[in-house]
């Protein structure tokens, strides 16, 4: 009995160790604990995620490019860039003739993006620097495009996130963003698309639609009315 009752307690505390630490990232202890596991797996974070680099092509930068053309010089900002993978993925398309500034609370994920930066030659394309997606270091109305891909359910305060993106991002600007479409392991932080719809139209966002995606994230796009 007292063996059984001891390998249910281990069970039960290897379960939640799994659960606050692998499955939801850190996310309900604390935004340091989130930024200081993306900094421990930053090394190891693209052999992980194993992005579909053609995918990514055609449903980010060339999705992206279509809805700011004819505009082929815009200044884009990447929220929670992680390994840079907006940037670049910017950077390499074909006729690209813009800059990206990619953020992050991560100093390591930065330092990744940094030597991908350097060894893919897009120094002159990219700005990396670090900080919170609370409280965004620009002016009002700055960026013709924001994005922020898989990172939004991960920060304290989405809507926080989402209103600062709002404010720097030019009227006729876009917004591309995610939600996690699995919501089942990480209650109160992932959204569904009517609460996202809900919270885009109240900053004032218009043409807000959901794009299939990947299997775990839906696009989330919108724009800034003129
Ligand atoms: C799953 S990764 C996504 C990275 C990148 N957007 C991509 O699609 O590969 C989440 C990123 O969000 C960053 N992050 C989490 N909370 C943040 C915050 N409050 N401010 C800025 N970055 C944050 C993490 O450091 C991490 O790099």
């Amino acid at each position: 009995m007292t063996l059984l009752a001891l390998a249910l307690g281990l069970g039960i505390v290897c379960f939640l160790i799994w659960w606050l630490l692998i499955e939801t990232e850190g996310v309900y202890l604390g935004r340091r604990v989130v930024i200081a596991l993306y900094d421990l797996v930053a090394h190891r974070y693209d052999r992980i995620k194993q992005f579909d680099e053609y995918a990514d092509h055609v449903l980010v930068s060339q999705a992206l490019t279509a809805a700011i053309a004819p505009k082929t010089d815009p200044l884009i900002l990447d929220v929670a860039t992680g390994t840079g993978r907006v940037p670049l993925l910017m950077a390499s398309s074909a006729g690209f003739h813009g800059h990206v500034v990619g953020m992050d609370a991560s100093r390591r994920m930065l330092s990744v993006a940094r030597a991908k930066r350097i060894a893919q030659g897009f120094d002159s394309f990219i700005t990396l620097l670090r900080g919170d997606a609370s409280q965004l270091p620009f002016p009002a109305e700055h960026f013709d495009v924001v994005t922020c891909l898989e990172a939004l359910e991960f920060m304290p305060d989405q809507a926080v996130a989402l209103a600062e993106m709002a404010r720097v991002l030019k009227r006729g600007g876009i917004l591309l963003t995610t939600i996690r479409i699995d919501t089942r392991w990480m209650p109160d932080r992932t959204w569904k698309e009517s609460k996202m719809r809900e919270v885009l139209t109240a900053l004032g966002l218009r043409d807000i639609h959901f794009a299939i995606w990947q299997e775990d994230y839906s696009q989330v796009w919108a724009r800034k009315p003129m």
